[in-house]
């Protein structure tokens, strides 16, 4: 199992759009090896402005196979279409699971 996060920075007047854009229509599930799915909206966090926001889109994949298949999809792509990136900073991250309750 592996979890693959983007964490998003944004300004505090795009938090409305971008919790709406992940609202959208989802196929994720549908995906092979696809576990689980968790938009995070950080309430508090060292070091970040007053006016920005902190999203992580938190995913659990069975393989990074898996998590690579959809990142090269057409799904992918669709759930990026927005076009309205705006001026988020994104950082990819990805772990593998060492203990699990
Ligand atoms: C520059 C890189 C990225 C940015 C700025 C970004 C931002 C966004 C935004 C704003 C949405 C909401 C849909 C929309 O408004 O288009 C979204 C959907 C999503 N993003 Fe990203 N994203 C990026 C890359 C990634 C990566 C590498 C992952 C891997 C974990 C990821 C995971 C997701 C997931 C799981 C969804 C929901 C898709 C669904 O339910 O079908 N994103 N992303």
């Amino acid at each position: 199992m592996i979890v693959v996060q983007n964490r998003i920075t944004a300004p505090a007047a795009a938090a409305e759009r971008i919790e709406h854009g992940f609202n959208q229509n989802s196929n994720l599930k549908d995906q092979p090896g696809f576990v689980s799915f968790k938009l995070l909206k950080a309430t508090q966090v060292s070091g970040l402005g007053q006016d920005e926001v902190l999203y992580v889109a938190s995913t659990q994949w069975e393989s990074m196979e898996a998590f690579e298949t959809w990142r090269s999809s057409d799904a992918f792509g669709r759930a990026h279409g927005s076009g309205q990136g705006g001026p988020m900073r994104a950082t990819l991250e990805v772990f593998e699971v060492k203990v699990e309750r």
